[in-house]
């Protein structure tokens, strides 16, 4: 392996992804297409913008010329595709973007890779593809019930992949990683959305009674766990990634504003998600039997640490918050808080 073509590598997890491959493994060359989507940053992925075996390229992995060209262009011999539309609340507003990424552009990389012969692909996916599960954990053999329109479109995804591989062959595999937390996370998804907020004395709009309960991985162990896989991932296998730390949102939620020291009366309940899923909970059995392998993070320090990391960048998501980000803001929540409990 040698020329690894990361698509969504300037997005959250794939730019986290990115700076570890570029540094761990000089040899390599790690080619990032990504369309640069509202949640696209290049400034994700500034810390390797001067390294010699790192590149950026401009696409949709949903436009064929563009991908063929790319995997030519670089000869490309491992595909990891992160890229997706990936918040549940915009798959309620809008399912359209997340069939057209998530489903047909997945679609479109492996029919591209297959005719050109390329045989190793590693697809992201997520603990959501399972659907809600009031005890007990999901192991990788459990049906897939997709319930919103983000999860939906993951598992089509996924499941093109299982056709390329029983089909034609394809070294394909997937990860199904947790709710994710750190650094460089787009600012609509809880945890960085909340840090905001807070910081600037705002109200947290808390969906329903806040009890839903996440399973909460670091995004430096999810990478690692990626890394894992891609080197030595069986053809075919699904492979859980798992953060073992559950918790409630509205512990989340207080644990932000006591880092921050901010009163719990920015908490504001306010009308629940449609569909929104009460928990999700995996098992890391299948990685820890064949690798040994778990998270290495603590969760309550990593999550201070990602707190301390948000206070510190405000030149990261300062410019984020306007725009675009504000007029979705409105939608999703300028009614929801008018009449908050
Ligand atoms: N964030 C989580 O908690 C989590 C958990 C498990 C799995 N995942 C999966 O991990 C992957 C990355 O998630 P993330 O949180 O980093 O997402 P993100 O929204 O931060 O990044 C997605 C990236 O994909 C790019 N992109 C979107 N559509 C594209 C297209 N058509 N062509 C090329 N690039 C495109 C965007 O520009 C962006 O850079 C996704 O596949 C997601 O489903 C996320």
């Amino acid at each position: 392996m040698k020329n690894i073509l990361v698509t969504g590598g300037a997005g959250f997890i794939g730019s986290a992804f990115v700076r570890r491959m570029v540094k761990k493994y000089p040899d390599y060359n790690i080619i990032v297409l990504d369309k640069l989507t509202y949640a696209g940053n290049l400034d994700n992925l500034l810390e390797v913008d001067d390294e010699p075996n790192y590149r950026f390229e401009k696409g949709d992995i949903a436009h064929e010329e563009t991908v063929q060209r790319v995997l030519k262009d670089f000869q490309i011999d491992a595909v990891v595709n992160f890229a997706a539309e990936s918040h549940v609340d915009r798959s309620i507003l809008n399912p359209h973007a997340f069939v057209h990424t998530d489903v047909v552009g997945v679609y479109i990389l492996l029919e591209t890779c297959r005719k050109l012969g390329i045989n190793r692909f590693h697809h992201v996916s997520t603990d959501e593809v399972y659907g809600s599960i009031p005890e007990g954990y999901f192991k990788e053999g459990d049906p897939l019930e997709p319930n919103s329109p983000y999860a939906a479109s993951k598992a089509g995804g996924e499941l093109m992949l299982r056709a390329y591989q029983v089909t034609y062959g394809m070294h394909t595999t997937v990860t199904r990683g947790s709710n994710t937390f750190g650094p460089y996370q787009y600012p609509e998804k809880i945890a960085p959305f909340f840090i905001t907020e807070a910081i600037d004395n705002r109200p947290l709009p808390l969906y329903g009674d806040g009890m839903q309960v996440r399973d909460w991985l670091h995004v430096d162990d999810h990478a690692d766990g990626i890394d894992l896989i891609l080197h030595q991932g069986a053809p075919g296998e699904i492979y859980n990634i798992g953060g073992e730390n559950e918790r409630h949102n509205i512990e989340i939620t207080k644990l932000i504003l006591e880092t921050l020291g901010k009163p719990e009366s920015l908490i504001k309940y306010v009308a629940d998600r449609p569909g929104h899923d009460r928990r999700y909970a995996l098992t890391n059995d299948k990685l820890r039997a064949h690798f040994g392998w778990h998270p290495a993070t603590d969760f309550e320090t990593a999550m201070r640490q990602t707190i301390q990391w948000y206070i510190d960048n405000e030149w990261w998501w300062r410019k984020i918050k306007t725009g675009e980000y504000l007029e979705y803001y409105k939608q999703q929540y300028e009614d929801r808080l008018a009449q908050a409990k």
